[in-house]
């Protein structure tokens, strides 16, 4: 049976399996090799993917865009915030996560849900080219995906009918492919700078002939390619409040408009210095007509291109490396097209850059699904793909400080015991807060697991339990108290919302 890969991304997803040693990128039903990330809800039925989207301004308030960007959050009003900038669909806060509230209807959906209509899709994709039914795949995230996020977003494959056997981060599957498709004999250290539409990572891996040992990795969830759309965004909307004093963010069909033309902006800008916004008749009749240019958008976007800076900076802290040990720099995701991006990472590191193809993290994702398939031709079975984590897991001590248990950087699969005690005499039950993050304060990490484990009666120091955590090679936190499992199920979709929806969306055809 195959195992395929998705490329579930942000603003596309991609859909390949590996065989006879290469990459066979699967095209959708309408013949594309990328699938735009929209669902959307008509009167009548629910679109997916290109069809989604090609109606997306007629009908801005009901079509849900890039479900990634919310899946595994809790819903605050940074996640809002940002939603708000790349979509005029509507979040709500959906028992402390984030949910989407469709024009029209009382149901909230769930980004897993969403998501899963999206993955189906690939599924179904995957299913038509191979001409066999496709079950297990491998799927793709941010190397800064939290355990949350990666949990959201195995029950989002669990939804679509699919089993997720591994999740993958970019940076590592992009370094995969680059290592086998330029047949890398030598041991060398390198840097992958990676940003898409939603999230940025700069990691460091060791590699050579079939091996890729990852060193390093910083993240940030909060910087993508949307992010830098939405700066020109504002500037629109400043545009046309000073000229109209009315601002289109209040007009659902306007903004989404506004939005498009945005992207489109963006992308002419990375090939011209100057690009026209033209928008007739935006609200009341009001129109926008201006010139947007390279060094506005530059200008506008510059926090966000200190941001990666400081990244790479982080990165190289991280791996303990020297920049002159890094043999090449290697680039990954559609915002690496932005020239202002590449100029910051070759401040960063006094090098040029190596930009692969937009499919490299779908390429790499299809080789680990073979080597999970065990079919595969060629030397693939001795390739060695060796993963770390990218944040450190602690557990709540004395003062609500954050102590580290599993340091970040640790290769995975990781595996870390801890015995616990009584801090007080006849203490019934030892509390055992698990958190995943690098703040001193506990509760300024995101909390992971929570144990309170009754224990007898005794005087203080003397109750113990036994607390094991484990990384798995997903990325995902399990923690085991003496043999149990505990569940933290804050957030997460119930085994009943799960299978419900699964039936759900598995309906879509
Ligand atoms: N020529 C270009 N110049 C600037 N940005 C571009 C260009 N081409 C694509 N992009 C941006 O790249 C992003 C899409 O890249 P990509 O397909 O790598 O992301 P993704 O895989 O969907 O998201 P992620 O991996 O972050 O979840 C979009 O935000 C798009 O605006
Ligand atoms: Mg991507």
């Amino acid at each position: 049976m195959p195992v395929i890969a998705i490329d579930f991304g942000t603003a596309y997803s991609r859909v390949g399996v590996y065989r006879q040693g290469k990459l066979e990128i699967i095209p959708n039903e309408k013949g594309n090799l990328e699938t735009p990330n929209y669902v959307a809800f008509t009167d009548s039925e629910i679109l997916v993917g290109d069809a989604a989207k090609s109606q997306l301004e007629q009908n801005a308030v009901r079509t849900i865009f890039a479900p990634k960007i919310c899946i595994g959050q809790p819903f605050n009003n940074d996640v809002a915030q940002r939603y708000k900038t790349c979509s005029t669909v509507k979040v709500v806060d959906r028992n402390g996560q984030v949910g989407f509230q469709i024009e029209g209807q009382t149901k909230v959906y769930t980004p897993e849900e969403i998501s899963a209509m999206i993955l189906l899709k690939m599924k179904q994709a995957a299913e038509v080219y191979l001409g066999s039914k496709v079950t297990d795949a491998v799927i793709t995230v941010p190397g800064c995906f939290l355990d949350s996020q990666r949990q959201a977003l195995v029950d989002a494959g669990t939804i679509a009918g699919l089993n997720v056997r591994r999740l993958i981060n970019e940076p590592t599957a992009a370094v995969v492919a680059f290592c086998l498709e330029n047949n890398i004999q030598e041991d060398q250290d390198v840097m992958i700078t990676s940003i898409g539409a939603g999230a940025s990572d700069v990691s460091i891996a060791s590699i050579g002939q079939a091996f890729v040992e990852m060193r390093a990795c910083q993240g940030d969830p909060f910087l993508g390619g949307v992010d830098f759309t939405s700066k020109v965004v504002d500037h629109l909307r400043i545009v046309f409040r000073n000229e109209h004093n009315s601002d289109v963010a209040d007009h659902p069909l306007a903004l989404q408009r506004v939005i498009t033309a945005a992207e489109e902006a963006k992308i002419t800008l990375s090939n011209q210095t100057s690009a026209v916004v033209d928008l007739p008749s935006l609200v009341e009749g009001k129109g926008l007509n201006v010139t947007v240019t390279r060094s506005i958008l530059e200008e506008c976007a510059s926090d966000l291109l200190g941001r990666y800076g400081v990244l790479i900076t982080n990165a190289i802290t991280d791996s303990r490396m020297a920049l002159s040990s890094f043999r090449k720099i290697i680039a990954v995701g559609g915002t690496t097209q932005m020239p202002a991006f590449v100029e910051v990472v070759k401040r960063a590191t006094s090098s040029d850059v190596n930009k692969l193809a937009n499919e490299t993290a779908l390429y790499g994702a299809a080789i680990q699904a073979a080597i999970l398939s065990g079919d595969h031709e060629g030397n693939l079975g001795e390739m060695f793909i060796l993963d770390n984590s990218s944040h450190s897991v602690g557990i709540e001590t004395v003062g609500s400080a954050c102590t580290t248990i599993i340091p970040r950087g640790t290769t995975l699969p990781a595996k870390k015991s801890e015995i616990f005690s009584t801090s007080a005499d006849n203490q019934p039950v030892i509390s055992v807060q698990v958190c995943e993050g690098e703040r001193e304060m506990a509760s300024d990490n995101p909390k992971v697991a929570q144990m309170d484990v009754k224990v007898p009666p005794g005087p203080k120091g003397v109750p113990q339990v036994h607390v094991t955590f484990n990384i798995d090679d997903s990325g995902i936190i399990r923690t085991t108290c003496e043999g149990y499992q505990v569940d933290f199920n804050k957030g997460r979709l119930s085994k009943e919302e799960k299978d419900k929806m699964a039936v759900e969306v598995q309906s879509l055809k």
